[in-house]
């Protein structure tokens, strides 16, 4: 599966090259291809809460790349640029809250510089531990996208009907992707009938991104209003719901795109099984469970306009743009580390104990 993988890549977001990184503006997908470059950490702050770049996976490696810019901007202005540095981590940590990829990138970053030994060369340090970062993400999806496509195995045999919420895909990780990376392991295992992909409103990754990817692979897809979901659910035979996190916490809770949490509810009642796809970057076992994760709120706006224009009332709108699944209504959380089905506090801590399967 993993040469299958490898063979049908088509997509890629993030570019590390010549000391600059390059991003696919996912603001304007599919209509337009435009890549965005960046040489500061203030920028590539600007591009994740922008969402040029958006994704759990993809805002920690463009996060790691942004702080090696800003290592380099406070290298050559000379003086204490570690005391300086704390600067790039702080804008680049304020770009967005909820998806803890971001911090745990910078985390590792600040590891690598408390590294340092004396008179090696720093850049070149903190650039390889964020390729690693980049690298390593890759590998964990090749990885859960295996495991993924074990668990539908395990449960069903022919073409499934599947959906999806948000991106999870080759744009919003390293590569391949999460939950898109178990849809596209399972389409190449012929176990895809169809994908219905949830537009996901307000910001339409599902209607953007989602449906633009699959298609570009000849993965069966339909593009459905996000209200469908439960409907779909009770009259098309779907198998799975199949999706992925922005922060998992220590009993298994799911932060992940707004409206993932009435998929995780309305799934239980029809008895479609709800697998969550993430890499253990993405686990944050210093929260207890999902109550203390910090949702972002995004600009009314966002609901309010379509395309630049006015199309609501006059009125204030809510725009949480995540929610928090509960453990009790996921049947499976794939990391490559492995695969928990039914998670709780103690099958999540056994999981972190574990080394990567690859
Ligand atoms: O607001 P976004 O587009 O960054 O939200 C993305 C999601 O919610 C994804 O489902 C999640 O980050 C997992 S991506 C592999």
């Amino acid at each position: 599966m993993r040469d299958k993988l490898l063979a049908a890549e088509k997509v890629k977001a993030i570019e590390w090259r010549d000391g600059k990184l390059g991003l696919l503006d996912q603001r304007v997908l599919p209509r337009e291809e435009t890549w965005l470059t960046y040489d500061s950490a203030a920028g590539v702050a600007e591009a994740i809460r922008s969402m040029v770049v958006r994704g759990a996976p993809a805002i920690g490696i463009a996060a790691a790349f942004g702080l090696v810019l800003g290592a380099r901007a406070r290298l050559a202005a000379g003086g204490d640029w570690q005391a300086a540095l704390e600067e790039d981590f702080k804008v680049l940590a304020e770009s967005r809250p909820t998806a803890v990829n971001l911090f745990w990138a910078l985390d590792r970053m600040r590891e690598r510089l408390q590294r340092l030994k004396a008179g090696e060369d720093v850049l070149a340090a903190l650039e390889v531990e964020a390729q690693g970062i980049f690298d390593s993400d890759r590998e964990a999806n090749l990885t859960m996208a295996q495991l993924g496509l074990e668990l539908i195995r395990k449960h069903q045999d022919g073409p499934q009907k599947l959906l999806t919420h948000c991106n999870t895909g080759a744009l919003a990780t390293g590569g391949f992707g999460t939950a898109l990376g178990v849809i596209r392991a399972a389409h190449l295992a012929g176990l895809v009938e169809r994908v219905f992909a949830d537009e996901t409103r307000p910001w339409l990754q599902g209607s953007r991104l989602t449906a633009w990817e699959l298609a570009g692979e000849g993965v069966p897809v339909s593009l459905n209003a996000d209200s469908a979901a439960a409907h779909l659910m009770k009259t098309e035979g779907i198998t799975w719901v199949i999706v992925g996190a922005d922060r998992i916490t220590a009993n298994g809770d799911v932060a992940n795109k707004i409206g993932t949490y009435q998929l995780a509810v309305n799934a239980m009642h029809h008895g479609v099984r709800f697998m969550v796809v993430a890499p253990s970057s993405t686990i944050d076992m210093s929260l207890e469970d999902g109550e203390d994760i910090p949702i972002e709120e995004r600009d009314g706006r966002e609901l309010l306009d379509v395309g630049g224009q006015r199309i609501a009332a006059e009125v204030h709108a809510v725009n949480p743009v995540f929610d928090v699944t509960p453990a009790d209504l996921i049947d499976a959380i794939v990391t490559e580390k492995g695969v928990v089905e039914r998670p709780d506090a103690a099958k999540m801590a056994q999981l972190m104990c574990r080394k990567r399967l690859h």
